[in-house]
């Protein structure tokens, strides 16, 4: 049986593809026949199933500086001749407090260096990205632009304020860029997801940043992954359906879906 969703042909840049969501996003849309390029800061090409010369490309990429994206995106032509769609993934989140009364001091309060480093990737990174491929999409008058989310954006999340800030400044983006690149024939978009199965970001050194931010220990903040008062499925999201949201949202199928983000949560409307 043909495959429901096809992306043969098509070109697709899945940005910080090395891990977690992104890298279960770019083996969706190799799965689903497209050329795929990684773009993302580790020196190593990450190894993907089915991907070869001929459909795989990885742009070692640092998604804060201009000249790195615009190489980046050159590569991309330079190798496929063309780019369809662009996977704004890449994100850090580092938990902190506005004010830590316990320790002001400490290292769990909030510092420029911790705000500069997650707007620089969450934020910059996403506007860089979409400049450098938005370009040639309009001027191919086609192609899909997926900003990555998260749930925390819409309703905040207590010990994550600059990382939910982030988030919900995406959300703005997809809305604007929506109206600006529409009458381009381009469609932009946004997936966040809620609290997902352990990714590269969920590092030792997030959980008990996380935990301090909350008052609880790291055994009681994982407790809460699956439980049902927060997350009404009453289980983590796996990184497939948030590459399968992406790969329906990338295709004809979603071809009047525009400017919305769309929550892959299991009805989780709490940060
Ligand atoms: N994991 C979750 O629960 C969750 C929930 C909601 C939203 N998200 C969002 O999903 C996206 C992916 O997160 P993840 O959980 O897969 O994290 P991850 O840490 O597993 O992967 C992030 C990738 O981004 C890359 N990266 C970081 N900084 C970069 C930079 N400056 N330039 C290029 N690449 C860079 C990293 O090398 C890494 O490969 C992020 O935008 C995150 O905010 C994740």
């Amino acid at each position: 049986m043909d495959s429901w969703i096809d992306f043969q042909g098509k070109v697709v840049i899945v940005t910080g593809a090395a891990s977690g969501i992104g890298r279960a996003v770019a083996q969706e849309f190799l799965n689903d026949g497209a050329r795929v390029v990684v773009a993302d800061m580790v020196a190593e090409a990450p190894a993907f199933e089915g991907a070869g010369e001929e459909n795989f490309l990885y742009v070692q990429t640092n998604v804060t500086e201009r000249d790195s994206v615009l190489h980046m995106a050159g590569q991309a032509v330079e190798k496929f001749g063309t780019v369809d769609i662009l996977v704004n993934n890449a994100g850090i989140n580092i938990p902190r407090l506005l004010v830590d009364e316990k320790d002001p001091n400490g290292k769990f309060e909030l510092d420029e260096t911790v705000w500069d480093k997650v707007t620089a990737v969450n934020f910059k990174g996403v506007f860089l990205c979409a400049q450098a491929v938005g370009r040639f999409l309009v001027e191919k008058h086609s192609g899909v632009i997926i900003n990555m989310s998260s749930e925390s954006g819409l309703e905040g999340s207590e010990g994550q304020s600059v990382y939910a800030a982030t988030k919900n400044a995406v959300n703005s983006l997809t809305r604007s860029w929506a109206k600006e690149l529409g009458k381009h024939g381009v469609r932009v978009v946004g997936v966040a997801p809620g609290i997902m199965e352990a990714t590269g970001l969920r590092t030792y050194a997030y959980e008990e940043a996380l935990a301090y931010t909350r008052g609880i220990t790291v055994d009681e903040l994982r407790a809460g992954y699956s439980k049902s008062s927060t997350t009404p499925l009453g289980r983590s999201g796996r990184l497939s359906e948030v590459a399968a949201t992406c790969a329906f949202l990338a295709s004809d199928k979603a071809s009047y879906i525009h400017g919305v983000t769309l929550n892959v949560a299991g009805g989780k409307t709490r940060g």
